[in-house]
């Protein structure tokens, strides 16, 4: 996607090949600002601060820094070291062990000397791909959209969505924006009810930047507008991202999901969720046993922004000693959620929903049982 009439993408190999340049979120809406990964600890290191963040763009990183890591020392015990550093950084998104596990395998049975050109080779294919996969799920998500502005000539179809699941969460397009850039392009008027998404304000920062980078009529919300905004008939469907979907259609996402989930259903408001296949864990039955990252208490208590004088500054909202809980994502139960819309189309949220797109995925039956 563009910004300031330049596209790009949110990681991309240096010219001559010696790193790969991110954009620096942590910086975003402020500033733009790219950084220079050239270790897999520089990797991990992105990974972790949240310079990058979404889950496929969590993938992507860690998958080029496997291959960093390999450059310097190509053995299976480096391999190995690399891959456990690196999924170790996040514990919610599957999109990290699904993209290491993916590089792992393409070089374990080569030969040394070929093992982190291998791994290059295999992080680009996976950033090529996300790419393709967004574009996809834009278009099928796109008919929800079309459908829901022809069910209204004239008017504005309104879409609340929460976190940041468009470009910047992924390599290109993003998941659950996807759809509403192809809306935007092709000329049906849409906007956007952005959560602002606390603590860390993926919402305000990052979505509300892109949405405007791109010229996408949206208006930034305090989480707890939403079940106002559907009780009073302002949202005609919502749609999130998602960091794993578990076999049976439970999904996690940034917390506060699951409550708009539930107002949505209060409301009779379609409730979609928007993943690449690379976000279904198809080894865990149940949202319950989806692992949910605790983050430090210092998002919650203070908050970052901009001073009149352009400076950035974290003031302090509590009280001194108020203790802070910072649970970062929720469990969604699969029948909260209408559809999933996915790069092969859009299915019930449920295993057999899943598994009528994807019958190659996963444990099943037999297996299921000694899982
Ligand atoms: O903590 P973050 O910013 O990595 O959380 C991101 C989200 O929750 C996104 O909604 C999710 O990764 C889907 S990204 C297409």
């Amino acid at each position: 996607m563009k910004v300031r009439g330049r596209a790009y993408r949110t990681i991309w190999p240096v010219p001559d090949g010696s790193a790969v340049e991110v954009i620096d979120q942590t910086k975003l809406p402020h500033r733009f600002a790219t950084v220079r990964l050239v270790s897999a600890g520089d990797a991990a290191q992105a990974i972790r601060g949240m310079v990058v963040r979404g889950a496929p763009l969590i993938g992507a990183t860690a998958a080029y820094g496997l291959a960093l890591a390999l450059r310097e020392d190509a053995s299976d015990e480096a391999l190995d070291r690399a891959h456990g550093d690196l999924l170790a950084t996040r514990p919610t998104a599957v999109n990290l062990r699904w993209a290491l596990d993916r590089v792992r395998d393409a070089v374990r049975n080569r030969r040394r000397d070929v093992r982190a050109q291998e791994a290059w080779r295999e992080a680009a294919a996976i950033c090529d791909e996300d790419v393709e996969t967004c574009r996809r799920i834009g278009e099928h998500g796109f008919v929800l959209l079309r459908d829901a502005a022809a069910a209204k000539p004239g008017q504005t179809v309104n879409v609340l969505t929460h976190c940041n699941a468009g470009w910047l969460a992924c390599v290109d397009w993003g998941t659950a924006l996807a759809p509403i850039y192809l809306a935007h392009d092709a000329g049906l008027p849409v906007h956007v009810w952005v959560d602002e998404t606390r603590p860390r304000n993926q919402g305000a920062s990052l979505t509300a930047f892109e949405l405007g980078s791109h010229g996408v009529p949206h208006t930034v919300i305090a989480d707890n507008a939403g079940g106002h905004l559907m009780q009073t008939k302002r949202v005609d469907l919502a749609i999130t991202g998602t960091d794993r979907v578990a076999r049976n259609g439970d999904v996690a996402n940034k917390i506060g999901t699951y409550l708009k989930a539930l107002a949505a259903r209060d409301n009779g408001v379609p409730f979609y969720v928007a993943l690449p296949s690379s976000t279904i864990d198809w080894t865990v039955p149940s949202g319950d046993a989806i692992p949910i990252e605790e983050r430090g208490q210092t998002e919650v208590t203070h908050i970052s922004g901009r001073l009149p004088d352009g400076s950035i500054a974290s003031v302090e909202v509590t009280p001194q000693g108020s203790a802070a809980a910072n649970p970062a994502f929720d469990i969604t139960p699969a029948r909260l959620v209408s559809g999933f819309i996915t790069e092969r189309g859009i299915c019930d949220a449920g295993e057999a929903g899943l598994r009528s797109l994807f019958p190659e995925g996963g444990l099943g039956g037999a297996e299921q049982e000694q899982s």
